[in-house]
């Protein structure tokens, strides 16, 4: 593991002392920065799934970047929350030459991206860096293209975190920004259980509940990106929508993600609804979404790549 940048000690290099266990005060209800190694797990194989099933976009996105630094140097590469290293992974592959510094505020996640590096004997082009990018930031260097998905909405104050993402990069360096379009769904609207359009029900309700935590969740980034000194391409949406047969981890992915839902829910949603989505989680038949085969996978990012002038 040469230079996975957990120094020279073995450890992943820490930049500033984040506290563990509690929200950051930051006064936003979702905005907390928690430390519970089974919550974590669980999130880590969503990211992982996400990246397994979901992996149009990263492509297609890389595959922009290719495009818009043909002739360029892409050496020095940085990805802002790498959670298990999804986009880091797609970079590194992407761009040969390429050095990752994959950030990210919990050290499990990053333990992860290291363990996932040293497997595929990418470790030498791998540094992970805990930071919390609400703090002081460490010296990233300058930095040649950056890649930040579906993690500045988590962050207190992104536009601070643009301009100073903005002083990295070199003149002419990119930033992808990649950001969620909602959550994924998988649901038929009739299930043959219960009132049809529960998915869409769930789903409205979660969204109020994320936008009241998050503020910057489906925010529109141009102008924000604008705002810090970037110039912006145009905004690109990249859609995945899968059907039967689904890929095997399909169903265990549609079951994270409703169960994950379910917690947010509260007593928002009738108890009769409540009832059947239990039933898709848990129910011991042909009802739950582990055994059933009118899933689909229906999933959208929103894309901006913004420059340095
Ligand atoms: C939803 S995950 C996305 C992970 C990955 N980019 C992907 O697309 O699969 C968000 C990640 O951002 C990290 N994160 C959230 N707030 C952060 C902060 N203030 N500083 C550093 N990392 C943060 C989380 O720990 C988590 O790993």
């Amino acid at each position: 593991m040469a230079d996975l940048t957990h120094d020279h000690d073995g450890h992943s290099h820490r930049a500033h002392g984040h506290q563990h266990g509690h929200g950051n005060g930051h006064g936003h209800g979702g905005h907390q920065h928690e430390h519970d190694p089974a919550r974590e797990a669980e999130l880590a194989e969503m990211l992982d799934l996400d990246a397994e099933l979901l992996h149009q976009p990263l492509t297609g996105v890389t595959e922009w970047l290719a495009e818009l630094t043909t002739g360029q140097t892409v050496q020095s590469v940085l990805d802002l929350g790498t959670g298990t290293g999804a986009g880091t992974f797609a970079l590194l592959e992407r761009f040969p030459d390429a050095r990752v510094t994959a950030v990210d505020m919990s050290a499990g996640m990053l333990e992860r991206v290291r363990a996932k590096a040293a497997a595929a004997g990418l470790d030498g082009r791998v540094r992970t860096v805990e930071a919390d990018l609400d703090a002081d930031w460490p010296d990233f260097g300058t930095v040649d293209l950056a890649w930040s998905a579906a993690a500045l909405h988590h962050v207190a104050d992104p536009q601070d975190a643009l301009r100073r993402l903005r002083a990295l990069l070199r003149p002419g360096g990119l930033f992808a920004l990649v950001e969620i379009d909602g959550l994924p769904s998988f649901l038929p609207e009739d299930l043959g259980l219960g009132e049809p359009g529960l998915e869409r029900r769930c789903r409205a309700v979660v969204a109020a509940r994320l936008a009241e935590e998050l503020p910057y969740l489906g925010a529109d980034w141009g102008p924000i990106l604008t705002g810090a000194g970037f110039e912006v391409e145009p905004e690109r949406r990249f859609t995945v929508e899968l059907a039967s047969p689904l890929p095997d981890p399909a169903a265990r992915y549609a079951r994270l993600v409703l169960a994950r839902n379910r917690e947010r829910l509260g007593d928002q949603l009738g108890a009769a609804d409540l009832e059947v989505l239990d039933a898709l989680i848990d129910g011991p038949g042909p009802e739950n979404v582990l055994r059933r085969s009118d899933l689909l996978v229906r999933a959208e990012r929103r894309v901006w790549v913004a420059r340095r002038p």
